[in-house]
């Protein structure tokens, strides 16, 4: 059974080598979405979804990126909330974490931050953000439900999460789920997508709702984007 450090140094190195690379396209990486609106980007966009699609981001608010990479997202979110409201990043990679400042610089979005951190114990207060987003991250997660728990303390009551990852219908083989690269890759770490709502929900989230996916057939990992809601009280 391979061991979370391992796959946590895994993660790490890969992501650490892939924050040079100007856009994504192989066939080792979580996926390729546009760059749209953001010029003078130069990645790398390594999401499987669009949560900002579904986030409804209002002027002023705050909102996290849980596993920012290179900042793609949060820097739409900053154009989504506006310079009253913020938008932070939080990666556990050194090398994201500089590519993402200088993407900030280059599009001249100084209400942008990006902090050094694991997701698992997420570096902010808690009910500090309006909305948590996280674009193909938690899969790579040992453990997910940590991250699920972190983002519902952070999160405002009436707060909204949503997540875009790669999940499965049923388990994966266990030859792939002990395989580092394959951890790396947006692949071993997937789980099946009830399993992924049902700890969302033992997190505290109420309207746990599967808003878009791929076609998923068994044994193969597919794109689902999840949203649901603090509850108010
Ligand atoms: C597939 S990339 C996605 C990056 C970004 N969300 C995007 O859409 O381009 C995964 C990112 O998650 C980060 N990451 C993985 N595990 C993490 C953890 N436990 N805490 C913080 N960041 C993590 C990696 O460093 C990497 O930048």
């Amino acid at each position: 059974m391979i061991r979370g450090d391992e796959i946590r140094q895994a993660v790490r190195d890969h992501y650490a080598g892939r924050s040079a690379a100007g856009c994504c396209g192989g066939a080792d990486c979580c996926g390729e979405t546009a760059e749209e609106g953001l010029e003078g980007f130069i990645g790398p966009q390594l999401g499987c979804g669009s949560p900002l699609a579904h986030a409804a981001l209002q002027s002023g608010e705050t909102v996290v990126d849980l596993g920012s990479g290179a900042g793609g997202d949060v820097l739409r979110a900053a154009q989504g909330v506006g310079p009253t409201g913020r938008a932070i990043g939080v990666d556990m990679t050194p090398e994201m974490v500089w590519k993402a400042r200088e993407n900030a610089r280059r599009l001249g979005v100084p209400y942008a931050e990006f902090r050094l951190g694991e997701i698992e114990h997420l570096p902010l207060p808690d009910a500090s953000a309006d909305v948590v987003i996280s674009n193909c991250v938690i899969n790579l997660l040992p453990d997910k439900s940590a991250a699920f728990r972190e983002a519902f303390r952070a999160l405002r009551p009436g707060g909204r999460l949503v997540v875009s990852d790669m999940v499965t219908r049923g388990p994966l083989p266990h030859s792939i789920r002990s395989d580092p690269a394959a951890w790396a890759a947006c692949i071993a770490g997937a789980v099946d997508l009830d399993d992924y709502l049902a700890m969302i929900r033992a997190a505290g989230f109420e309207r746990v709702e599967t808003v878009t996916s791929t076609p998923g057939a068994p044994g193969q990992v597919f794109s689902a984007t999840v949203r649901a809601i603090k509850p108010d009280r």
